[in-house]
């Protein structure tokens, strides 16, 4: 079957190798999307497993479409007695990026009529709407004239990975840090630091990544293939069981400082609602002061952009970091993600990779910078 994983604007990538890593085949990479088609199997797995994917989607029709009165006779054609019962709740997202339709709420609304109807015409009675847990989450996006219809296999969100219930300012969302630590390449060959933890997403996605822990094992709520009528229970027990097997040969550690001892306790609490206690630690450190624990590293840092956080002095800061990992952190590489440019480049080194992403509706830089002995000729 056909399948599409939504992403975020930049990692399209990354989620494109991590469903090759899973098997998926005729993997075609869209914008904030990857295309691909597998088995039953592959679906489930791609829901439970895949770090960098927001949703799991299963188009069930596309048609072309230039008017509301098309669109609402095409989704009544559609046999949704298939796809749920009556007595079944439905949620629908609408997207559109199309001169023919202009509001997204309004496409949703048009096909939850169409929908409605039809059931009301056949049994004289219609399901009703849950946005939050309904038994059947439809996605209808519209391009231009081309519409796709899905049903969303993940259900909620697959950032809502179950660890995160406690939040401090401007917490990064899981798929973009979980994106970030591959894109940065990391072979797990080293330390993993972030300096600047916040409520703890980096180093507990880096710890779920190192003992091969799959991206949504401490989900709470149930994947929407769940309420599907053809829901394999029996697969979903043992491909569950086969992705928690999670043998791990990492020997380094992982770490994560804040200068805020607010930052310290919740990333604390977060982790234990993970098996990573014991093997993430978490402690109070101005990254002024913060001395190399090792040779050599990863540092993967989340500072404050000044766009929602205020510190003030955003750009010292920012000097401060560069300056701090030019004179104590030679053998390391750094990955930095900011959507302040200006105070990026206070960084003062040259980056040797430079990467968009977008950490929210906020277009930030990710820039590597490598730090070798001596690494004063690297100064700009
Ligand atoms: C954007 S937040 C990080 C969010 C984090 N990635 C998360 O997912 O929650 C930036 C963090 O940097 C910390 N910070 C700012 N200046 C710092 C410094 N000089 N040393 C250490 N931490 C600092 C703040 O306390 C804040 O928690």
């Amino acid at each position: 079957m056909k399948l599409t994983a939504t992403t975020s604007q930049g990692l399209e990538e990354i989620l494109a190798k991590e469903l090759g890593d899973l098997g998926a085949q005729d993997i075609a990479i869209q914008k904030r999307a990857v295309e691909f088609s597998g088995d039953q199997s592959l679906l489930y797995r791609a829901c439970y497993e895949l770090r960098t994917a927001i949703r799991v989607l299963k188009p069930i029709e596309y048609f072309r479409v230039r008017h509301e009165s098309g669109l609402y006779s095409k989704i009544k054609k559609i046999d949704w007695s298939e796809y749920m019962d009556v007595r079944d709740t439905l949620a629908i997202d609408g997207i559109a990026h199309s001169r023919f339709f202009k509001h997204s709420k309004y496409v949703a609304l048009k096909t939850k009529d169409a929908i409605v109807d039809q059931f009301r015409e056949r049994y004289a009675q219609r399901p009703n709407v849950n946005l939050h847990s309904p038994t059947l989450r439809i996605n209808i996006r519209i391009t231009e004239d081309k519409c796709t219809v899905s049903l969303d296999a993940s259900g909620d969100s697959l950032h809502q990975r179950g660890y995160r219930r406690e939040t401090l300012d401007a917490p990064i969302n899981e798929v973009l840090a979980a994106g970030m630590i591959l894109l940065s390449g990391w072979q797990k060959d080293c330390d993993f630091i972030d300096p600047m933890c916040g409520s703890g997403t980096l180093p507990i996605e880096a710890g779920m990544i190192a003992y091969n822990i799959p991206a949504q094992k401490y989900r709470r709520q149930a994947f929407g293939f769940q309420k599907w009528k053809d829901y394999d229970a029996e697969l979903w027990a043992k491909l569950k069981k086969e992705a928690d097997r999670n043998k791990s040969d990492f020997t380094h550690h992982i770490y994560g400082y804040d200068h805020d001892f607010k930052a310290i306790r919740i990333s604390e609490r977060n982790l234990m609602n993970t098996d990573l206690e014991g093997k993430i630690k978490f402690g109070r450190q101005k990254f002024e002061k913060f001395e190399p624990l090792a040779d050599k590293g990863l540092i993967l840092l989340n500072p404050p952009y000044e766009e929602r956080l205020k510190t003030g002095a955003i750009e010292d800061l920012y000097s401060m970091i560069g300056d701090r990992l030019k004179n104590h952190f030679a053998g390391y590489e750094a990955w930095i993600i900011s959507s302040n440019i200006d105070a990026l480049k206070k960084i003062g080194l040259r980056p040797s990779r430079k990467i968009t992403l977008f950490n929210g509706p906020l277009l930030c830089k990710f820039l590597k910078f490598e730090m070798y002995a001596g690494s004063k000729k690297n100064k700009t």
